[in-house]
């Protein structure tokens, strides 16, 4: 059967104290409703749609930077999820088959729960989890005589509809066209003054339609609603992240200081140091080693290739096979053709390095002009001496050399040696006279001063 997915994204996420939209808060590099958006992707709908309303144009650009083809619309007033289920039934229009409503800050439901919703036979299903913890603000299942009859919000629940422990997720599937007879039948005379989409299981089972709860893990359907939910669900990634990883071969020396991102990849037998962060997307492959205290985005780590300690990659950073980038290394925008080494204190930017080429300490690709970036390419098996300067457009042909110091702002001929400092002047005996100068001058100093 034919499945579309409508995700809520226009309330305003109050309890987070911030500016921004709610579902726009990152949880391992990537913003709430990219979680949202990636779960719906895997059942592949038919279509999705987004609402969106508060802060309707920046979740609208994220929607898009996700998907370029994102469907939205807007809840121009937020008036309760029924009346956000309202607007995207509208977008949805004739459509015909099964409606799984998610919401943009459950960043963790699963494939499986997704694929229970859509196969569900009952004309709504509605995901529930067991817990004790008590909840304030879910809604209570109320199941009488075996039977889900209705959902209870917590503000307008009795002491005695509070105490059940089968909780709302705010899942559910159902009909599109049953989906929209009952939003139609919706009231808004509750505590909130909101059209409640909880209140379409009632009007369901009062008009004769089947109506039953999936359950899942209460983990699964974990919202996002304050910014203690939000470090509460990124420890829950990274706990998850960490132990897939060490499922998956790869050596983590101290897995809890070890931080990964959403789509972070890592081949078997990589080992990966203490107190490493990813950012979003990176791959590192077999073999490869990332040291103590890298900060790594957006980059690509071949095989037999070490980084760190201390180095940081950033986007575009690409390692060949048994590269070497170490401490206090900074990488941007730049390719290293395999073999090659920058070991020690180096900002390398919009650069390619050829094979086996060694790039000396303290060497800085001098990038940016303030208006314009530049690239610099350096060719196969060459030698840039330490603390050189590489005054971008500039081209090191293979096999070249460069001086130590230098400040190299021409192009360097294959195999040539470039030199681009003073040169060195010795004063036989002036560093013996200028050291009993400055002491003369600092007694008579003294002196003074007493
Ligand atoms: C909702 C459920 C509750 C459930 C809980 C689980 C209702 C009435 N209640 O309550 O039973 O236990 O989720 O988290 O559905 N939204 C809109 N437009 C609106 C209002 C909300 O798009 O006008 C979106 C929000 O952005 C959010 C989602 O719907 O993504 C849920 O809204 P929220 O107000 O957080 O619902 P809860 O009160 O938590």
């Amino acid at each position: 059967m034919a499945t579309a997915l409508i995700i809520l994204a226009a309330g305003q996420g109050t309890r987070m104290n911030s500016d921004l939209p709610k579902v726009l808060h990152r949880l391992a590099g990537a913003p709430l409703l990219h979680h949202a958006m990636r779960a719906a992707e895997a059942l592949e709908p038919e279509r999705t749609i987004i609402v969106v309303g508060h802060g309707g144009d920046a979740v609208r650009r994220a929607a898009l930077a996700f998907d370029e083809n994102a469907e939205t619309v807007t809840q121009t007033e937020q008036r309760g999820t029924g009346h956000a289920v309202a607007q995207a039934l509208l977008a949805l229009g004739g459509f015909t088959g099964r409606v799984i409503v998610l919401f943009g800050d459950t960043p963790f439901i699963t494939l499986e729960t997704l694929e229970k919703l859509a196969n569900s036979q009952a004309d709504v299903t509605v995901l529930g989890f067991h817990t004790d913890s008590k909840p304030q603000r879910y809604g209570r299942l109320v199941v009488e005589n075996g039977k889900l009859t209705r959902i209870v919000e917590f503000k307008d629940a009795s002491p005695a509809e509070q105490a059940i422990t089968l909780i709302n997720s705010g899942v559910l599937a159902c009909d599109a066209a049953l989906l929209n007879e009952l939003i139609g039948a919706l009231g808004n005379d509750n505590a909130s003054g909101e059209y409640y989409l909880t209140d379409i299981v009632g009007i369901a089972h009062s008009r004769g339609y089947s109506v039953v709860a999936e359950t899942c893990a209460e983990a699964e359907t974990l919202g996002i609603d304050s910014r203690q939910n939000l470090a509460d669900a990124e420890k829950v990634f990274q706990a998850r992240a960490r132990a897939e990883a060490l499922e998956n071969g790869v050596t983590l020396h101290d897995p809890d200081t070890v931080y990964f991102a959403f789509d972070t990849a890592i081949g078997r037998d990589a080992t990966i140091g203490p107190n490493v962060v990813f950012g979003p997307g990176v791959t590192v492959e077999s073999g490869a080693e990332i040291r103590a205290f890298c900060h790594l985005e957006g980059c690509h780590i071949s095989r037999g290739a070490t980084v760190g300690p201390f180095a940081r990659l950033r986007p575009g950073a690409e390692l060949a096979e048994d590269c070497h980038v170490g401490n206090f290394v900074e990488i941007k925008n730049t390719i290293l053709d395999e073999g090659v080494k920058v070991g020690h204190l180096t900002y390398l930017g919009d650069a390619h390095i050829g094979e086996f080429s060694n790039i000396g300490a303290g060497t800085v690709t001098c990038n940016y002009d303030g208006v314009s970036k530049h690239r610099t390419e350096i060719g196969a098996r060459v030698f840039i001496g330490s603390d050189t300067m590489l005054v971008a457009p500039v081209t090191i042909g293979d096999g070249a050399m460069t001086a130590s110091g230098s400040v190299i702002t021409e192009d360097v001929p294959t195999e040539a040696l470039a030199l681009g400092r003073a040169p060195q002047v010795n004063k036989p005996g002036l560093a013996r006279k200028l050291f009993e100068k400055f002491k003369a001058d600092k007694r008579k100093r003294q002196k003074e001063s007493e």
